[in-house]
């Protein structure tokens, strides 16, 4: 059976590399797929993916910082689709610096688009969850939140915030039936490509992961359709790292 079968997610920055993978996970098990993405190429993208697959998806261009645009997206994902059961919320940037050269006009727009971004989405549908009395809330951390990171701390900051973001979100929503779990990737994308252009940072970067290799987005996808399935409905408040071991 479907484990995702009349079940919406809006996924942000589900046009590339982990939020793709996710939508096109999630819609093999049977989910009906909102993509919100500032690169509206790409969501067209996985949109037409899924429909040749026979699944059910829409893309809408929203700037993930602007309540508004998301607002306007999830309205009309929400009448769509009739409701929205999960937010995947996985579109982020890196601004990267290391912190004595780092401008404050990069630390705000690393903590805008994750940090408050992530707040922006997880807002716009706490009335939607509350009236119907259920909702799933899935953040993308890093690494960083738990460790911080050289060259990143305008990243390493928002993260971390994500997660206490998450943590309240737990707590205040668990009385309406509203999950908030933070799934904490490593995974080739396009944000970790520079990495991977460079053999010398790579090996750092790979001796630092206990298993020594790349996942790529797909390996990460199975746990996001987890979170948004039935089977991880006693799950709240949590860290789900799938990150090689690099936080033990
Ligand atoms: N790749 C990794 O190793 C890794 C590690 C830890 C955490 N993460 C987190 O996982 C998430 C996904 O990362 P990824 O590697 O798939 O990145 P990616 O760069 O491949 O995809 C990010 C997506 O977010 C979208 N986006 C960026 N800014 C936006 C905005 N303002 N409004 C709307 N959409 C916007 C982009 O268009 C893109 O589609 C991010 O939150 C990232 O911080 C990734």
């Amino acid at each position: 059976m479907s484990r995702l079968q009349d079940v919406t997610v809006v996924i942000t920055g589900g046009g590339n590399g982990i939020g793709r993978a996710g939508a096109l996970a999630m819609a093999a098990e049977g989910a009906t797929i909102a993509v919100l993405d500032l690169d509206d190429d790409a969501a067209a993208g996985v949109v037409t993916e899924i429909e040749q697959a026979g699944g059910k998806a829409r893309a809408w261009r929203a700037d993930i910082t602007s309540p508004e645009q998301v607002g306007t997206a999830v309205d009309e994902a929400i009448a769509w689709a009739g409701s929205v059961d999960v937010l995947v919320h996985s579109a982020g940037i890196v601004g990267p610096s290391m912190l004595k050269d780092m401008s404050v006009e990069s630390f705000e727009r690393v903590v805008a688009v994750n940090l408050t971004g992530t707040f922006v989405c997880l807002k716009a549908l706490i009335p939607h969850w509350i009236e119907n009395k259920r909702g799933k809330f899935i953040a993308l951390t890093s690494p960083a939140a738990l460790r911080g990171q050289v060259g990143g701390g305008n990243y390493a900051a928002a993260k971390a915030g994500v997660v206490a973001l998450v943590k309240t979100a737990a707590v205040e929503l668990a009385r309406y039936n509203v999950t908030a779990n933070a799934l904490l990737p490593i995974a080739a994308t396009d944000m970790s490509a520079k990495v991977r252009e460079d053999p010398k940072l790579e090996e750092k970067f790979l001796s630092l992961i206990p298993l020594r290799r790349w996942a790529g987005p797909e390996d990460i996808a199975p746990s996001l359709v987890y979170l948004a399935s039935s089977d991880s409905d006693y799950m709240t408040g949590s860290i789900l790292s799938i990150d090689g071991g690099r936080t033990i």
